[in-house]
């Protein structure tokens, strides 16, 4: 049996010499050192030999598996540095390519549009209402004083799912919505921005897609002079300080009374030019007092609060603001023109 270990243990300490990488390397040591390996084996043996034989056997296994597992290491360390070295040599870091330039996106110039807006009216204490842009007749037209036969349904024909189902025609129904949401009677402020959809050509002034943002205020006492109070700072914190604004009696079935809203041409500054057909002014938006039948239909009563409230036409608004002329720009996604709000 001492013949033997001394066999195995030379062999192995040779295999292992010869090991040229660490996989031959750990095969080598599983052969000799794993649990099948052949001084397993030899320690699984011992109990057929002499009782007094087995320490000194006993002892010298220990030793062959000291000296092969010592020399396994040593491998193991220098097969490592080789490789390490190895891979020094050969993987080499160009640091003079060029680096990869990462493009970063930009917000869209009606997206910068509406945050201004929504910057200037949360600074006068408005807060950010929603409603979905699939709405019901009911919010879209009836809550707003607009029954089925009234004739200017007429104006907003739209996409409809079902007779009770369309896509909303404008951010008004938001005003029922919100009323409806609250406390009767309690004050509200709010703006509602998002897209409103109407049947409607496709050309440089139209889109059967648009944005508005809706604005509503309502509280004890709220009279003309607030909405006009109101949308004077707006309009000039938007444009200029000394945008001038003009209201003109209009109808819309949902305030009374109505206006109809110009600014000051921002191009001339009033003087008559091509933007503004010569008239110096700008159509902008819609506004007027809350009708008192939409208010009462939403649970609001018209004998203790009024209020006022606005619909603005957001391309519009970017059109005048940055100089464009097309508003099929803005839906075209053509990265010419996306690129310049950088
Ligand atoms: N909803 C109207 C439209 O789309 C715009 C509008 C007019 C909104 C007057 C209002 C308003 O809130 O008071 O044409």
């Amino acid at each position: 049996m001492e013949q033997e270990l001394i066999q195995i243990k030379e062999k192995a300490l040779a295999a292992i010499k010869a090991a040229d990488d660490l996989t031959v390397l750990n095969e080598q040591r599983v052969r000799y050192l794993g649990k099948k390996g052949s001084l397993t084996a030899i320690l699984r043996g011992m109990g057929k030999l002499a009782p007094e034989e087995r320490p000194r056997i006993g002892q010298l296994v220990n030793k062959v598996r000291a000296d092969i597992e010592s020399l396994i290491e040593e491998k193991q360390t220098a097969l490592k540095a080789r490789e390490l070295s190895d891979r020094l040599a050969t993987e080499k870091i160009d640091v003079t390519l060029p680096g990869r330039k990462r493009e970063l996106g930009h917000f869209h110039p009606l997206t910068l549009t509406l945050n201004k807006l929504k910057d200037i009216f949360r600074s006068m204490g408005y807060s950010i209402a929603e409603g979905p842009q699939i709405e019901t007749d009911y919010f879209n037209f009836e809550a707003l004083n607009l029954p089925k036969d009234h004739p200017a349904r007429d104006m907003q024909d739209s996409f409809y799912i079902t007779d009770e189902i369309l896509m909303r025609t404008q951010t008004s129904p938001v005003q029922a919505r919100t009323m409806q949401s609250h406390e009767p009677n309690s004050p509200i402020k709010i703006i509602a921005p998002g897209r409103v959809y109407r049947r409607d050509d496709y050309d440089a002034t139209h889109s059967p897609m648009f944005t508005q943002v809706e604005g509503l205020c309502i509280d004890e006492n709220i009279k003309f002079s607030d909405l006009k109070g109101t949308l004077t700072m707006a309009m000039q914190q938007l444009f200029n300080d000394d945008l001038k604004l003009r209201f003109r009696p209009s109808f819309f079935p949902f305030t009374e009374p109505s206006a109809e809203v110009d600014i000051s041409c921002v191009m001339c500054h009033g003087k008559g030019c091509r933007v503004c057909k010569g008239t110096g002014w700008l159509e902008i938006l819609g506004a007027g007092m809350v009708h008192p039948r939409v208010l009462e239909m939403s649970g609001y009563d018209p004998q203790k609060v009024s209020g006022f409230a606005f619909g603005l036409g957001v391309e519009r608004v970017a059109m005048l603001a940055y100089g464009i002329e097309d508003l099929r720009l803005f839906f075209d996604n053509d990265l010419r023109f996306l690129k310049q709000f950088c």
